[in-house]
């Protein structure tokens, strides 16, 4: 039995169409039949959540009959590398598996990005199911089907698209979540808001103490409406020709920070939080969002226990990493700024300088 208050919201990509179901206590074994193709299921999970869920979805999956094996990974952003990858293929030929298995993404972001791009490869292409179970992996990473690895020169430098066949975004696991963790997603929540949607943005000032605290409610409906979002975007642009660039608001200056101080150190969603900031604020040198705009950006951010500046990095490095972003075109960067509140645009129309200042000046003191 699907749980009462599920949600479900759908990815319209054609023949490839898929449902992201949002709910609590959600039954794993009815929701994911219809879309096990095949009779053999890889598990492909970290050693944090193997204690926490695994059992529970191996004996879900099991009870459909199907054959399922396991792959359990090291826990951390730092091993999201090609080594690591491999693991996955060494566990799907170690298990005889063949072209119709479906590889189960059960975790955050990493795993959900390591699983599905090992998807995407295996015998060139098996079928993919994400169950994230972090918050941020539940509104961004688990939807859309960008997957991939990091390179010691590049964040998600080596990926491919692979969408899945489903999606599972269970609130009860939230549970368990460290709060710097909740936080984290919560970076990627509040992206939505400002790049397309400033009611949202009110709604996030009067629940966040709530979402915060965990309340499972708010944190469906922040999924919910965080999900409709992407998948309205997606739908559009699934390849990222256009409009899906918008959801990388604060990752060109979040990614640098990122890879500069060493994948893991500072979270993903932490980054793209001081990232978003440091976007704000060139908007704001730009003339197009007022300095009580970018105030209230600072203010939810900060309301979501996130940094708003990150440590002194120079300059030099800083414009480096920059500079392999995947929004770089004939050698042009471009950047997510915002129009106004709630309106970003991608553009390559921007004062250097500005960039700059607005890079140095969220920075703490060395
Ligand atoms: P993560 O996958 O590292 O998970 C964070 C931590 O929480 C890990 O230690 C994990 O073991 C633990 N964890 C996960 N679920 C838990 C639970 N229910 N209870 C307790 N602990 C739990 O990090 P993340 O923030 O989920 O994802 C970040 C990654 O996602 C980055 O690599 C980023 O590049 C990627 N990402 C990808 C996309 C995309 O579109 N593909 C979008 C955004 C981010
Ligand atoms: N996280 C950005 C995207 O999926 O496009």
């Amino acid at each position: 039995m699907a749980s009462e208050n599920m949600q479900t919201l759908h990815v319209e990509l054609g023949d490839r169409r898929y449902p992201i179901f949002i709910g609590s206590d959600l039954n794993p074994q009815t929701l994911l039949e219809p879309y096990i193709k095949g009779k053999q299921v890889m598990i492909v999970t970290n050693t944090t959540i193997e204690k926490l869920y695994l059992q529970h979805y191996v004996d879900a999956v099991s009870a459909l009959g199907k054959t399922v094996a396991t792959c359990v990974l090291d826990d951390g952003e730092k091993y999201k590398d090609i080594e690591h990858l491999n693991l996955i293929f060494d566990a799907l030929l170690e298990a005889g598996f063949n072209r119709d298995c479906t590889v189960l993404a059960l975790g955050g972001g990493v795993i959900g990005d390591m699983a599905g791009f090992a998807s995407a490869c295996f015998q060139r292409g098996v079928y993919f199911i994400q169950v994230p179970t972090t918050l941020l992996s539940q509104v961004d990473s688990s939807v859309g089907g960008k997957t991939g690895i990091n390179h010691p020169l590049g964040k998600n430098m080596i990926g491919a698209f692979k969408q899945p066949q489903v999606v599972l975004a269970d609130m009860s696991q939230l549970k368990t979540l460290p709060p710097r963790e909740l936080s984290a997603g919560l970076a990627e929540v509040i992206k939505y808001a400002l790049l397309g949607d400033a009611d949202f943005l009110v709604w996030l000032e009067q629940n966040m103490d709530g979402l915060i605290a965990g309340d499972a409610t708010l944190l469906a409906e922040a999924v919910y409406r965080s999900c409709a979002h992407k998948a309205r975007i997606v739908a559009n642009d699934e390849k990222e020709q256009g409009e899906r660039a918008l959801l990388n608001l604060g990752h060109t200056f979040g990614h640098a920070i990122e890879s500069y101080l060493g994948y893991g150190v500072w979270l993903h969603g932490e980054a793209v939080a001081t990232g978003m900031v440091m976007a704000a604020d060139l908007s704001c040198r730009m003339g197009w969002i007022s300095d009580e705009d970018l105030q209230r950006t600072k203010k939810i951010i900060q309301r979501a226990n996130l940094p708003v500046a990150c440590p002194a990095i120079p300059l030099d490095e800083f414009l480096a990493y920059m500079s392999h972003d995947k929004k770089v075109l004939n050698g042009q960067l471009r950047l997510i700024l915002m129009k106004k509140m709630g309106q970003a645009v991608i553009t390559k129309d921007f004062d250097v300088e500005f960039m700059k200042q607005a890079i140095l000046a969220n920075q703490l003191s060395a």
